[in-house]
């Protein structure tokens, strides 16, 4: 059977798998006894997820085909290949055209209300947990690390040149936002992991499938997903983290290519949930990007990359300037 890596590297292994005869499929594995929490743990909790959904939302989500154990020390599950796709994300790096763009955010929206029309009233409570867990928690993690202690002891760091207070000493006035503005607590059926990197398109028929959904979220609101499109299109995750960040004393710097397809299809999302949402929603979303960014900090370091922890560190702590200005 012919085997490709489509991508890989961190914790889990993705494959695209050709047999001699019949469809091709793709492959997840991971080990079982390395670093089995942020590696299996994780592996296991999004199959289940999608296991459920590829059911729950047929088309939306593909069908889990296969899983078991490959060796003692690998566990696998196979799901549906979806041909001819490409993520979102990359799809955005080569069409700035504004029809195309204007269809993409409309078939994006549909999936999410397709997945969001199930709701359920929740308490306002979780906030504090997930302040707790994904703010609080992941700060704590990344602490001891000495580059890390000297940016957010700072009293100024500078950010592409501009200078930013880090994130780390304005944590009561972000967690009293995030309480102010947690008004709309009804949790839903979410992807909860929802960067335009694991949302594949098909242009030939306009098919938009989610991959790679996440369970340990704390919080199943659609902003949380709102943020994380966010987290790709108004932040440029991915561009920012396919780079080599210049770290100095105090100074975090990094250059991205233009990006026009995703400026306008960022352009055109947020227009499009400023018709959807209160204002208390759009903050909360826009708090809710700057956690994203907080809460993948200790990943960096784990995975060797602890130039990307200051980096992003020093992103989030630009955002929340933003915020505040935007006030
Ligand atoms: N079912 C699929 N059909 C077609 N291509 C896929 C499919 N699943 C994944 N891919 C391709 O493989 C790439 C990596 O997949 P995925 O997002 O699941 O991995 P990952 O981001 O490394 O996972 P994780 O974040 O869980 O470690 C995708 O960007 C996509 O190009
Ligand atoms: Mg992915």
């Amino acid at each position: 059977m012919k085997k490709t890596k489509l991508k890989g590297g961190s914790l889990s292994q993705v494959w695209l798998m050709e047999p001699d005869m019949g469809h091709p499929f793709v492959r997840k594995q991971v080990s079982l006894t390395k670093n089995r929490e942020y590696g299996f743990q994780r592996w296991y909790s999004q199959l289940k997820r999608q296991e459920r959904y590829a059911k729950m939302f047929p088309g939306i989500f593909p069908d889990v085909l296969d899983y078991g154990v490959l060796s003692d020390s690998i566990a696998y599950f196979d799901m549906e290949y979806i041909a001819n796709s490409i993520t979102v994300h990359d799809h955005l790096l080569v069409t700035d055209d504004s029809k195309v763009i204007d269809g993409i955010v409309e078939m994006l929206f549909i999936t999410f209300d397709t997945m969001h029309q199930h709701s359920w009233k929740c308490a306002r409570n979780p906030i504090e947990l997930y302040f707790h867990e994904e703010v609080t928690t992941k700060l704590n993690d990344c602490q001891g690390h000495p580059d890390f202690d000297k940016f957010a002891n700072a009293d100024y760091i500078i950010f592409n040149g501009i200078e930013v207070k880090p994130i780390t000493k304005q944590l009561e006035k972000f967690k009293r936002y995030m309480v102010e503005y947690f008004t709309l607590t009804d949790q839903t059926f979410t992807h909860g992991n929802s960067t335009l990197e694991n949302i594949l398109y098909v242009p030939s028929t306009k098919k938009m499938v989610f991959i790679d959904p996440y369970e340990e979220n704390i919080i199943d609101s659609p902003l949380c997903e709102y943020s994380q499109v966010y987290q790709s299109a108004n932040s440029k995750y991915e561009l920012y983290n396919a780079e080599i960040p210049v770290i100095g004393d105090h100074t975090v710097e990094m250059e991205i290519p233009d990006a026009p397809g995703l400026e306008l299809f960022n352009l055109k999302f947020r227009r499009e949930l400023n018709n959807r949402l209160r204002q208390d929603d759009m903050r909360l979303v826009d708090l809710l990007e700057i956690s994203q960014f907080i809460r993948m900090l200790p990943f960096k370091v784990q995975s060797g990359n602890a130039d990307m922890m200051i980096f992003f560190f020093a992103h989030a702590s630009n955002l929340f300037r933003v915020f505040e200005e935007r006030l």
